[in-house]
């Protein structure tokens, strides 16, 4: 089938990627015109382990190309999946004008039926407006007999895990309720259907919230398990145990209840917020979110008030290692990192920080560019030097073996604080360490 993305982001790259993988003819279009010729020179923008490779062998066999001519993208595919970004807006509701702007550029340009998908994800009702925008545009160019459908189809990627993901969904959600367009997406996942039955079909509104439903369900079990893991440690109760038996429970799960420094990425803050702003725009106060997200906020504080409280909040001067800046492994995003809310906690109190990521230093540099409290370290060891202690933010899994002699030899004190409890506390103990871990260890722990 012939297939057009509009969007290069995470979803609409890893989903065009995957979609000419197993054979559909996929143009992806993106306004950035430095990017897509990157694209086309097989550079991939994002870390995302194998997604490079499966760009560059199906753009070299001619199932994949890259263009920012919109009009071009609009008459190639009969299929036209929007998968531009929703950032949120100044108060925390997704906003759309990126979605609807493509809406209106396809319906400038389509001479012929399409069936246009949503895959961003946005807030309920938005299919509705993407409709009404292209019958506007369509019978503003007196061409309101071309006939469209619109259908929300929304993605559940992670990032670092993109490309497994979307090869193997766990569930394809398809929100419609015209028969043909049904058809039309039946037959465009079929490779991916294979087995046993994956698509969920159900009316558009429900898929649309079945997207937000899904992140804040995470959001709030991540939420729940710091919650727990700050009353252990203040109960003396040990969070690592905990979780292991509430988690044998399959009603609850071991997925998603790792205690640790609060989500970050593009997706859960996002997502929560806009869901809190959404239920307000109708008079519902979504208490439930609004504690996961206070919770989360939070959270991203707990190390650095462990770092103070250690050092009696005499931080002006010190040094601090600090391992891991991406909001997870396996990527290089640092968007609402906790890296983040704890270094700029640093800097304010008058310390410099020692950092290094296996992925996330250019984006680091980037973002902050060049301070004196900042220097990136090519290696995590030469982050140790002469640093007063280690502070571990994201498990990457470098970090999991480490040299404990050579981190103690390195630090002015042997002092860890561990964001994400790395490692068994009693070991770190017997080695000599001071270490702070998140619900662990009580007699170490505020
Ligand atoms: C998430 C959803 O998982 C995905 O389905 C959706 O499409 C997009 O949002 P992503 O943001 O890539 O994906 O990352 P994810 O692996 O879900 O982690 C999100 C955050 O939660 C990270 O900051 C991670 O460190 C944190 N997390 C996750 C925990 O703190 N504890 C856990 O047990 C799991």
């Amino acid at each position: 089938m012939k297939v057009t993305v509009f969007g290069t982001g995470y979803v609409g790259l890893v989903q065009g990627t995957i979609l000419a993988e197993v054979g559909h003819d996929v143009l992806c279009i993106d306004v950035d015109e430095s990017k897509v010729s990157k694209l086309k020179q097989g550079h991939v923008p994002i870390y995302e382990p194998g997604l490079d490779s499966l760009v560059k062998e199906n753009y070299d066999a001619g199932r994949l190309d890259f263009s920012t001519d919109a009009a071009l993208g609009v008459k190639h595919g009969q299929v036209q999946f929007i998968a531009v970004g929703t950032p949120p807006d100044e108060d925390g509701s997704a906003d759309l004008k990126y979605v609807l702007a493509v809406a209106a550029t396809i319906a400038e340009h389509m001479d012929d039926k399409k069936v246009i998908v949503d895959k961003s994800t946005v807030p309920v009702g938005t299919a509705d407006k993407v409709y009404a925008k292209i019958s506007e545009v369509l019978e503003q160019r007196g061409r309101s007999d071309i006939p469209h459908e619109v259908v929300s189809n929304p993605e559940f990627l992670k990032e670092g895990n993109a490309v497994a993901d979307c090869m193997r969904p766990d569930r394809i959600i398809i929100g419609t309720q015209s028969k043909d367009a049904e058809e039309v997406m039946r037959e465009l996942y079929a490779p991916f259907n294979r087995n046993h039955d994956k698509i969920i079909v159900m009316d558009v509104r429900s898929a649309e919230l079945t997207k937000y439903a899904a992140n804040c369900m995470l959001a709030t079990k991540i939420s729940f398990m710091n919650e727990i893991a700050n009353l252990a440690e203040l109960m003396g109760a040990d969070i690592e145990m905990v979780r292991q038996g509430i988690g044998s429970d399959p009603r609850i799960g071991y997925q998603f209840i790792y205690p640790g420094v609060g989500y970050g990425g593009s997706c859960f803050p996002k997502d929560v917020q806009a869901l809190i702003r959404t239920a307000d725009s109708i008079d519902f106060e979504a208490k439930l979110l609004k504690a996961v997200e206070e919770r989360n906020n939070a959270q991203k504080t707990t190390l650095f008030k462990k770092v103070e409280q250690h050092f009696n909040g005499a931080l002006k001067g010190k040094t601090f290692a600090l391992w891991g800046l991406s909001f997870k492994p396996n990527t290089d995003d640092m968007r609402e990192a906790p890296s983040r809310v704890l270094m700029e906690a640093l800097w304010q109190a008058g310390a410099s920080v020692q950092a290094y990521d296996p992925e996330a230093m250019e984006e680091t540099q980037r973002i902050y560019g060049n301070r004196n409290d900042l220097t990136l370290c090519g290696t995590k060891e030469s982050a140790l030097k002469g640093a007063d202690a280690l502070i571990i933010v994201t498990e990457w899994q470098s970090f999991r073996a480490p040299d404990f002699d050579l981190i103690k030899a390195q630090l002015r004190e042997s002092i860890i604080f561990d964001g994400r409890n790395m490692f068994d506390p009693n070991r770190m103990t017997s080695k000599g360490f001071v270490y702070y871990s998140v619900g662990r260890k009580p007699a170490m722990s505020l």
